[in-house]
């Protein structure tokens, strides 16, 4: 399998890795694909994501691209993290094998989910 050099960079020193200090939003998920799971939690400062950190239960391809959406995640607005697409975190790392694109469906998921999470406690 064939993977890119920045997807390999990210899997052997993946950034953002654990929970933020008293999150203001967590995220859990599990790929219906192969099961695997991953949490989000995320800081929010002023209307925008000021921390991210992930843990994931997954493959290596599930760190890289976690890796990825938590760097990418961090000083969007809430907005733009819900708008942030598994393709975006793909093509940050210079692209994902078919057969593991399922896998960055988990950290962009997990994102989501903890923005929706803050809102929810927003309300
Ligand atoms: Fe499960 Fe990659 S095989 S996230």
């Amino acid at each position: 399998m064939d993977y890119t050099p920045l997807v390999m960079e990210h899997f052997e020193n993946p950034r953002n890795v654990g929970v933020v200090e008293n999150p203001d939003g967590v995220g859990m998920v599990g790929n219906p694909v192969c099961g695997d799971m991953m949490k989000i939690s995320i800081k929010v400062a002023d209307g925008k994501i000021a921390d991210c950190k992930f843990k994931t239960l997954g493959c290596g391809a599930a760190i890289a691209t976690s890796s990825m959406t938590t760097e990418l995640a961090k000083g969007l607005t809430l907005d733009e993290g819900e708008k942030l697409t598994r393709e975006q975190v793909a093509a940050a790392l210079g692209g994902l094998p078919p057969e593991k694109m399922h896998c960055s469906n988990l950290a962009a998921d997990g994102l989501h989910a903890a923005i929706k999470d803050y809102r929810s406690k927003q309300a």
